[in-house]
Order: structure tokens, then sequence, then C-alpha cells
């Protein structure tokens, strides 16, 4: 299949692997890559430039085809080494970065005199635009249904893609939701060029994870995952358990008074306590209401190769069916 996006980023099918803490490494973002889709490592997991560098080296050992970085621009008192970051892609020749949480201007020059494709991760049209008039090639609009951070707006994307074609002229890919192939020519039809996953390859063979991360993931169903951290217009989509429904009682009582360090304990070190000791019910980690679609934990290749295949076949039979007039 080719749209702007494949064409965009050199790859074989228009599918991402969304940038994701403690399970952007090397594993995961080789095999999508290798399966024909474009995986991304997450810079912020390594602990420094230098570790990102290695772990760039790690992942072309795995596969020749073209990976990307996914630099995400968080909230914090001290933020993190990110011209180290920005430089270590650069120098690691890395061609495509994908940013989320917060502007990336101050670092489009340089990526991109290095040839680095920017495509910008955001949950609004407001935020998709500003976005092409800084000159992003690309974004990735993430609906109110994604795992991570929906943003304040709560729209999903049935009413989000459309409003986004509407508007946006560089071309865009589908995040939040998507699971398969009904995923992606739904995405299609509503004008994007693509489709972005994260949970969805959070439950793969592949991905670096400890199996009860993809064990509670299979378990879940659509109406298992919760809002936390609104009062701090940070809104995070989680899977429930106890940690998260204590961390939800603290909003109720403290209501506006809530401060980060009142559920520090909830939110804060939690992602290599789950994703590596499979401690899932530690604190609060992302999820997906996508979760509710996921019943099996396939390889990469074999889930980007059924869900291009199934594509095929919805585009080819059922639709051009009804458009022939046979049912
Ligand atoms: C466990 C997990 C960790 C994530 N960490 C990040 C992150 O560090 N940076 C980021 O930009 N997005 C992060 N995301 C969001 C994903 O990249 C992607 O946008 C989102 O999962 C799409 O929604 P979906 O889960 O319904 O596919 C994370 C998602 C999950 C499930």
């Amino acid at each position: 299949m080719k749209t702007r996006i494949t064409e965009l980023f050199g790859i074989e099918h228009p599918i991402i692997q969304g940038g994701m803490h403690f399970v952007g490494l090397a594993e995961l973002a080789a095999a999508v890559s290798n399966a024909g889709g474009l995986g991304l490592l997450t810079a912020l997991t390594q602990p420094s430039p230098e570790h990102l560098s290695k772990e760039i080296a790690r992942c072309r050992e795995m596969t020749d085809k073209p990976f990307g970085v996914n630099l995400t621009f968080l909230p914090s008192v001290t933020p993190p080494d990110y011209p180290g970051y920005v430089k270590a892609i650069i120098e690691g020749g890395i061609k495509v970065v994908e940013t989320a949480g917060n502007n990336p201007q101050k670092y489009l020059p340089a990526l991109q005199e290095a040839g680095v494709k920017v495509i910008h991760k955001c949950t609004s049209v407001r935020h998709a635009l500003k976005a092409e008039s800084i000159g992003c090639d690309a974004v990735s609009v993430d609906g109110f249904e994604c795992g991570g951070h929906p943003g304040e707006d709560d729209v999903p994307n049935m009413i989000l893609l459309p409003r986004a074609a509407e508007e946006l002229k560089i071309p865009f890919v589908a995040s939040g939701g998507m699971a398969d192939a009904r995923s992606l020519v739904a995405s299609l039809a509503m004008g994007a060029d693509g489709m972005n996953m994260g949970t969805r390859f959070l439950a793969t063979r592949e991905a670096p994870v400890h199996e009860n991360v993809k064990q509670a993931i299979l378990a879940a169903s659509e109406l298992d995952t919760r809002l936390v951290m609104r009062p701090l217009r940070n809104t995070e989509r989680v899977l429930t358990n106890a940690a998260v429904e204590r961390l939800l009682e603290k909003e109720r009582e403290l209501g506006k008074d809530i401060q980060f360090k009142d559920i520090a304990p909830e939110v804060a070190g939690v992602y290599p306590k789950v994703m590596r000791d499979g401690d899932v019910d530690v604190g609060a980690w992302s999820c997906g209401m996508v979760a509710g679609l996921i019943h099996d934990i396939p390889a990469v290749g074999e889930l980007i190769g059924r869900i291009m295949k199934d594509a095929d076949e919805i585009i080819r039979q059922r639709l051009t069916g009804f458009a022939d007039g046979r049912l």
C-alpha cells in the first residue's frame, strides 16, 4: 500500500509504532521496521544521550530498514538533556523523529538540516495546525481513546480525524484506538495516510516487557481504562488497578488543591517496575481503550501481515462490493 506516509518515511506499510516509555527499545522498534512498518525507539527511556546512541547502534544491528526515535517533551522541573538527545539522534543517522508532549519548534532547524523528518504527535486540530505552521513534515493525530496522554479536549477519533483532514495540508496518521485492518481502512476513509499504534504493539511477542503486562492487556476490556491527573491538566489514560483507584480517590478528596506530590506514590518511577519486573499493580501505566480489541499476542510480523492482508480484503471485497451494489 502506498500513501503519503509510506513515501515520506520510505516504508512499505503505513503503520507506525508510537514511542512508549520502557517499551520502545531496540527489540520492538527493529521488529516493526523489519515487518515493513516504522519502529520507534523512545529517547527518554535511555538514561542519557550516550545510552541512546548505544541503543540506536543496537537497533541498527537488528534491522537495515528505517527506524525512528520518539522525543517526548515532559512537564518537568529539571528537564532532561534534550539538546544532547537531539545530537545523539542526528549523529546516529536517524531520519525520522516523533516529537510529543510540547511544541518541538526549538529543535526543528537542527533536525531538519540533518535531513530528519519530524512527525509531531498531538491531540487537537489546533495543535496539528501549529505543527504544520512551524514546518513539521507530518502529524500523528491522537484521539481521546488513546493510551497515554489524550490532552484535555476529549474529542474521539470519529470526529478528530475528519476534522484534521478538513484543515491540514501535511500528511497525518490516525493514533489512538487502532488495532487492526478495520482501524487502518477507517482511518484512510477519514482522511489519514496511515495509523499509529501503541497498546496493540505492547501485546506482541517481541515487545521487550514482562509477560504480566501482555496478559493484563489481554484480560482488559474497553471499560478498564481510567483518566488520571486531569486536575493537574496532565491527563493520562491508564489501565485500572488498585493503585489507580486509590489515586482517583485522592483526586476526588483533594479537588483543586491536589499537587503532584500527593499522587507521586502512584505515578513516579512506575514504568521500570511494571515493564521490566512485571509488577502491573504497582501504579498507573498507560493503556488505551483498544485493549478491548486485543485478543492475542502475535509476533509483530504476523500482526502487520494480518492487518495488511485484511485491509486489502476489506477494501477490495467488502467496500467494493457495497459500491458495486452487491451484498
Ligand atoms: C505503555 C505506554 C507508554 C507510552 N509512552 C509514551 C511516551 O513515552 N511518549 C509518547 O509520546 N507517547 C507515549 N505513549 C503513547 C503512544 O505512543 C501512542 O500515541 C498511543 O499509545 C496511541 O494510542 P493506543 O494505545 O490506543 O494505540 C505511550 C503509550 C503506552 C501504551
